[in-house]
């Protein structure tokens, strides 16, 4: 039986989805405060789409190099900022991650340049809505902070995956970032994900106060995904280079991450007009001022 949600289908036997063919569905993984583990979650979920049968391109929003080819141990040469430079295609830069899925390295770069580049990067709209097609999803992992750069792609994108860790600071940070989310792009589907917790009861009870306060004050409920536990194999598989779900894929953070994604793709995305394209949305959201010109 196939089942109609936002342009997708799914099929109720097996669980995949027909994905929308006017473009790919756009998810960004932010935080607000930095080493909260977004990559690590960012490098699973394409590896875990991927191997669901989805057409992923992950784009590694952090303009510090080493970031998501970093974790995957692969060495790129170029970035978007060559694209701008004129002496790349976007194509040119996009490589194939083991794992199956392509990845668009330090694509933030594009909004420093923006104002000096801004013909090319009206090449980089078009060739971006013509080999979009080649995605069912759009994974975005952005830096820490919260800067122009990152959030000109996560008010960009249909749904918006927030991390926080139990540490007070982080929850502060992510709770910072859904406002801005919430100001912004009020039709935002904006979903929360705990890593790093002692037991599921730690996520479900932050997850409780947060959605409490977002409900309150920013008039917006959560989407409350699931949690990670804190787990050293985790640890492990960053510091040898390789994403858990391939080096242990039985193991229970790679479970949670399988069904983490999978609740994600179930979530119903955001009202934006799904003809936008994400670098259409850089570029709209390229001059936005936290606390003057909000868009
Ligand atoms: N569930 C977990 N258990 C144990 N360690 C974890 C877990 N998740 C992430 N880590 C560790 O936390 C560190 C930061 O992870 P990661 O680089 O993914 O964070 P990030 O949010 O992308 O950081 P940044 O903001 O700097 O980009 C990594 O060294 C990783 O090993
Ligand atoms: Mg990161």
């Amino acid at each position: 039986m196939e089942i109609c949600v936002n342009q997708m289908s799914i099929n109720s036997s097996t669980g995949t989805r027909a994905v929308d063919r006017i473009r790919p569905e756009v998810w960004a993984v932010t935080s607000g405060k930095g080493g909260v583990g977004k990559t690590n979650l960012s490098v699973n979920m394409a590896s875990v789409l991927a191997r669901m049968g989805y057409r992923v391109l992950l784009i590694d929003a952090d303009i510090h190099l080493g970031n998501v080819d970093l974790l995957m141990g692969i060495r790129t040469k170029f970035t978007i900022a060559d694209v701008l430079e004129g002496t790349k295609t976007l194509k040119e830069i996009i490589f194939r991650a083991p794992g199956d899925f392509d990845i668009l390295p330090a694509a933030s770069a594009v909004v420093d340049l923006l104002e000096t580049k801004q013909n090319v990067f009206r090449d980089i709209i078009s060739s971006y809505s013509r080999f979009q097609q080649n995605y069912d999803i759009v994974l975005v992992d952005t830096a820490a902070g919260i800067s122009t750069q990152v959030l000109s792609f996560v008010f960009s994108a249909d749904k918006s995956i927030v991390v926080a860790t139990p540490d007070p600071a982080s929850l502060t940070d992510a709770y910072g970032m859904i406002k801005l989310i919430t100001r912004n792009r009020s039709d935002a589907a904006v979903m929360l994900v705990l890593n790093m917790v002692a037991n599921e009861n730690e996520g479900q009870t932050i997850y409780h106060k947060m959605n409490l306060m977002t409900q309150r004050f920013l008039s917006h409920s959560l989407i409350y995904i699931g949690s990670i536990l804190q787990d050293s194999r985790i640890a492990w598989a960053v510091r040898n280079q390789q994403p858990l779900l391939q080096t242990d894929p039985n193991s229970p953070p790679a479970k949670a991450i399988r069904f983490i994604t999978r609740k994600i793709m179930e979530a119903s995305n955001g009202s934006q007009s799904r003809r936008t394209n994400l670098f259409e949305g850089v570029y709209k959201y390229r001059d936005f001022q936290i606390g003057g010109g909000e868009v």
